[in-house]
């Protein structure tokens, strides 16, 4: 693939790569649909050490607590915690608003946190801001509860979609109107595990 408005992902040459590089295709194990890469596993790797870097600079001495959006953040929480040097606690809630590779238009707030965020360093993390009205309505309700700061971290960003503008403090990469999968993200249910973000071949935008 050539360009992508990626940004700086790419990696000249260097570390070996983990699975296969940006613009390959495979077929999926898990089924007959065909996926092209979009962002390798290397490049997904430097950047999430570079995100846990700067949120560790950003709040020095501080603990930081992180909130995971599940399911979809699960694998980059996972990475992001290990990369934060840092006191670092997490929780997690879970939303439903995409049915498929489309939008319901419906944010339902379906599993709360299970410790409370007044008065901590909160990091909101999504993998992917698509038109913005999850994180809009998240941010909203965790606002609400008093934490001594609250910033976004998602992996993805897909600025052709934007409904809701939303602050990201912590931005990943910057991708086309793809629908993406891969590295927590589904399609249905599947492809989480997929250890890259890939573009399922054949879907209508
Ligand atoms: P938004 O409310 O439109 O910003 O959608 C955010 C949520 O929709 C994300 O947290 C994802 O769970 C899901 N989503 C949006 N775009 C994609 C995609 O390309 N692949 C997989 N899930 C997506
Ligand atoms: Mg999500």
């Amino acid at each position: 693939m050539a360009d992508l408005g990626l940004g700086a992902q790419g990696r000249a040459g260097g570390a070996a790569m983990m699975g296969p590089a940006a613009g390959s295709e495979e077929a999926v194990r898990a089924g007959q649909e065909r996926v092209s890469v979009l962002i390798s596993a290397d490049s997904i790797a430097q950047k999430v050490g570079e995100l846990g870097e700067l949120i560790a600079r950003d709040h020095p001495g501080k603990p930081i607590h992180l909130l995971g959006v599940l399911k979809g953040s699960f694998i980059f929480m996972a990475d992001l915690a290990r990369a934060i040097p840092a006191s670092v606690s997490c929780d997690f809630l879970r939303v439903a608003s995409y049915q498929g590779s489309k939008s319901t238009g419906e944010v339902r707030f379906d599993m709360d946190l299970t410790e409370v965020i007044t008065g901590k360093v909160v990091i909101l993390v999504e993998d992917i801001i698509d038109t913005g009205a999850t994180m809009d309505a998240l941010l909203r309700i965790l606002r609400a509860r008093g934490p001594a700061s609250l910033s976004v971290c998602s992996l993805l960003h897909k600025p052709d979609r934007t409904k809701v503008r939303v602050p990201i403090d912590y931005l990943g990469f910057t991708i086309p109107n793809k629908f993406v999968v891969g590295y927590g993200l589904d399609y249905d249910g599947r492809h989480r595990n997929l250890p890259y973000i890939g573009v399922v071949e054949g879907l209508a935008e």
